[in-house]
């Protein structure tokens, strides 16, 4: 069965579990993991047995491209997407329509209440979501690609850091390097932290220059065709205090903590919980204070989540980060930062630029 179609069949056994006869789905990235389209401005309603693509003319090409199986509605200028929403809901005599709690706007839930009084609009959380959790092989591939793009744009990087250089001079070289190796681009603006502006945890790189501190921590990730990945390394340009040494130890071995406690079945919560503790027992608890690491793939902060709420337990097909950090405002800042891929296994660790501390030395 194709891809897209298998998606949106396990798409609608869930719809149908939340007792809706069908799924308008409205976030945009949903709506390309459903149907390999890449545009916007397109919501998708998932019906009992057939779907309809509701976008306008600006996307007939590009969805002969991308999705030439799918029904297509397009919109003439004169009808609002809330009006075709309607016109398709009534023609599809849809009792309960499932929306995206997530995504959906007031005004719109407001406004298609009104217009489609007989229909129930059924309020659903993170159905898609759940399904884009676990990536098949082709997206694991695009995973890969995309951490390979990160890391031969880091090698460079790496290889010509110089004093002079400011933060956001790094930062514009790694979206460059990314699409010189032929990547689209960064998964997100890059973090580039010189010494104390490296507490920061998302830091907006600045004018500071590389000279200016013995450390830069750099956070970035490339976005292969549409798959992210993300990583941190800390670079050691100078000889470093006795503090960073410390953190940068005790991170690395909470990031090797967190990635041993990776494999099927551990709940979530208990991979935070085996860096955590590594944090705290070296009495940095309170410097630590985000969840260990989220999922990756269509965005760059997907589900699940790894922090200690998330009881749910990990599945083969996840992709993970595992990035704990050490902030301490005005010395700095350490994170260390992998992706990592659940097996039926164990796992795969995705990212392999180097981490131990001797070679992140580059002065
Ligand atoms: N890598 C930073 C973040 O995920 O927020
Ligand atoms: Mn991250």
């Amino acid at each position: 069965m194709p891809r897209f179609l298998s998606r949106r069949d396990k798409l609608r056994r869930a719809v149908r579990r939340n007792s809706a006869d069908a799924l308008l789905v409205t976030n945009f990235t949903n709506v390309t993991y459903l149907t390999g389209f890449t545009g916007d401005d397109s919501y998708l309603l998932v019906g009992a047995k057939q779907d309809l693509l509701i976008s306008d003319s600006r996307y007939t090409e590009q969805i002969e491209e991308e999705c030439p199986e799918l029904n297509v509605h397009e919109r003439p200028i004169a009808e609002s997407m809330l009006q075709a929403v309607a016109n398709a809901t009534a023609a599809a005599k849809i009792g309960a329509l499932g929306v995206e709690g997530s995504s959906m706007t007031v005004e719109l839930h407001e406004h298609l209440g009104k217009e489609l009084p007989k229909t129930t609009l059924v309020s659903t959380i993170g159905l898609v979501e759940a399904l884009r959790e676990i990536k098949d092989k082709e997206e694991i591939a695009e995973l890969q690609e995309a951490v390979r793009l990160a890391e031969k744009a880091f090698e460079v990087i790496r290889a010509s850091l110089r004093p002079e250089q400011t933060e956001r001079e790094i930062a514009a070289n790694i979206e460059h390097q990314i699409r010189q190796f032929g990547g689209e681009g960064c998964s997100f603006p890059p973090i580039v932290a010189v010494g104390s502006r490296a507490a920061l945890p998302h830091a907006q790189p600045t004018e500071r220059r590389i000279g200016e501190s013995e450390f830069v921590l750099i956070d970035w990730g490339a976005q292969a065709r549409l798959y992210r990945s993300d990583l941190t390394r800390v670079l050691m340009t100078g000889k470093i205090s006795p503090k960073v040494r410390d953190i940068y130890r005790v991170v690395l071995k909470a990031n090797r903590a967190g990635i041993d406690a990776v494999r099927p079945g551990v709940l979530m919560s208990e991979v935070d919980a085996a860096a955590r503790c590594v944090i705290e027992k070296a009495g940095y608890g309170k410097q630590f204070g985000h969840g260990l690491g989220h999922g990756i793939g269509l965005d760059i902060h997907e589900a699940p989540r790894l922090n200690s709420t998330s009881k749910r337990p990990l599945k083969p097909g996840m992709v993970v980060t595992v990035e704990p950090g050490i902030y301490l405002p005005g010395i700095g800042g350490v994170r260390i930062e992998d992706d990592v891929l659940v097996t039926r296994a164990g796992k795969k660790v995705l990212t392999t630029s180097p981490k131990d501390l001797d070679a992140c030395c580059v002065s």
